[in-house]
């Protein structure tokens, strides 16, 4: 038999790329591919790139330089662009990049071992369509073992086009994958060990497919797939504020699978930005959404995503940010710096002074992080779930995420992989929680 075939594979940006990049590993798989951590072992390179912030997209170039002298040490390393950078800037990595053999899109993956089988014979190869059929469905899978937490993309793409945004442009209209075909997949990675299941949508709440059983929505979906046997816990991420319907928000109440946690990004506090950015909500709306859904579910935990230095942005602006923060309350939160994006509105915009949004940014961050702290602090005394993912490094301890999804150290001799463990939170670091499993 001949030795495998080695691909090292780089993944950068949202969880969408981290299930994409499983699953483009589990089609090369079928290739006979396996991967390693060693760039310099690969037969193949695959770097999955994020294009939505410029930060992000420059490390894809900064990442090419380094290859160079392995492309030219071992001209048959084969090395692939895929994710948002591909589709963006396809044509120009290939112009500046002779080192890279193929490109591929997020639409065209199931294209992508054929593309890997005919790459390395000196002609470069680029796949950025847009095809009619679901990529996923014709990407083969590897029944391997797995951990018990898993990503499953239900969604893509997004018509909102909030003014800073690219992902429209570059993971295009929305297209929701059909109910059986996630139920399948679904029952699939529970047969192969996974207990939990995150789905995942640029736009995940805007989830909509029609079939024979009528229509689905994303609260529907999540009651279905609350059936499967074995599948004891769901999340969803993103969503945008417009597309929290009713019965989505019930569900966190009356679905005991569903955690308590919601990631909701709102992106600023000022009535006048959110207009410019096109986001169609105010503060407001906004606070008083979050009051229903804390209605449904108390304990929920809210996490959001913040841009700061958006342009326009005023001192007035950014107080009303923080001060939205402070009436929330988050539990987490991610914040940018706002970055332009080519071809999207507000790039055409005039820029806040970067040492400005670099002042307020940090503003912003303090204050969140002490929200974090103070959430995790909260923990302690509290009794969760903890679903065990792994060993930890002391003896006899588990590592899993709560519901809340902090992670859990747990002192659990008995306790193994996949279990989900009643635990007392005894402690709090900046990091982690520390905790006990409860007597049965
Ligand atoms: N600049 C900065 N942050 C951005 N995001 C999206 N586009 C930009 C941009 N141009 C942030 C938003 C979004 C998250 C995924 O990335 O906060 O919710
Ligand atoms: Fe981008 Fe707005 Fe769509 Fe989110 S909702 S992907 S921020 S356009």
């Amino acid at each position: 038999m001949s030795e495998a075939k080695k691909l090292f594979i780089k993944t950068y940006g949202c969880q969408m790329n981290v299930y994409d990049s499983e699953r483009m590993v589990e089609a090369l798989g079928v290739d006979g591919y396996v991967t390693t951590e060693v760039v310099e072992d690969a037969d193949m390179v695959l770097i999955n790139t994020c294009h939505i912030r410029e930060k992000a997209s420059e490390k894809l170039f900064s990442d090419l330089g380094r290859l160079k002298p392995l492309k030219v040490a071992r001209p048959d390393l084969k090395i692939g662009v895929a994710g948002c950078v591909a589709q963006a800037e396809g044509a120009e990595i290939l112009r500046r990049m002779p080192l890279v053999d193929l490109v591929v899109g997020p639409q065209s993956y199931h294209r992508l071992p054929a593309m890997a089988r005919a790459a390395g014979q000196g002609a470069q190869a680029i796949d950025t369509d847009f095809p009619a059929e679901d990529k996923f469905d014709h990407l083969p899978q590897r029944k391997a073992q797995r951990g018990p937490a898993a990503f499953l993309t239900v969604q893509e793409g997004c018509d909102k086009f909030c003014a800073f945004c690219v992902v429209p442009y570059t993971r295009g209209a929305e297209v929701s994958r059909p109910v059986s075909r996630l139920l399948a997949e679904a029952r699939d990675l529970v047969g192969r060990g996974v207990r939990e299941v995150t789905l995942l949508g640029q736009n995940v709440n805007a989830y909509h497919h029609v079939d024979d059983a009528g229509t689905w929505g994303l609260a529907r979906l999540l009651r279905e797939m609350a059936q499967i046997d074995g599948l004891v816990r769901l999340r969803y991420m993103t969503s945008h504020p417009n597309d929290m319907e009713d019965d989505l928000i019930a569900a966190h109440g009356d679905l005991p699978a569903l955690a308590p946690y919601l990631h909701l990004p709102v992106q600023s506090g000022s009535d006048r930005i959110l207009r410019a950015m096109n986001r169609k909500h105010t503060a407001a709306q906004y606070l008083a959404l979050v009051a229903r859904v804390r209605a449904a579910r108390p304990d929920i935990l809210l996490t959001s995503d913040f841009i700061v230095g958006f342009p326009g942005e005023t001192e007035a602006d950014f107080e009303a940010t923080l001060a939205l923060i402070r009436a929330v309350n988050f539990g987490m939160a991610y914040s940018f710096k706002y970055s332009a994006r080519p071809g999207t509105p507000a790039a055409e915009k005039p820029e806040v002074d970067p040492a400005v949004a670099d002042a307020r940014l940090q503003r912003l961050q303090a204050l969140l992080t002490a929200q974090q702290r103070a959430a995790q602090e909260a923990m302690v005394g509290r009794e969760v779930s903890v679903l065990y993912e792994k060993k930890g490094r002391l003896p006899g301890q588990m590592v899993g995420k709560s519901d809340h999804l902090h992670a859990v150290h747990v002192t659990d001799p008995q306790g193994a992989v996949g279990d989900l463990v009643r635990v007392r939170i005894t402690a709090a670091s900046s990091n982690s929680l520390a905790g006990e499993p409860l007597a049965l």
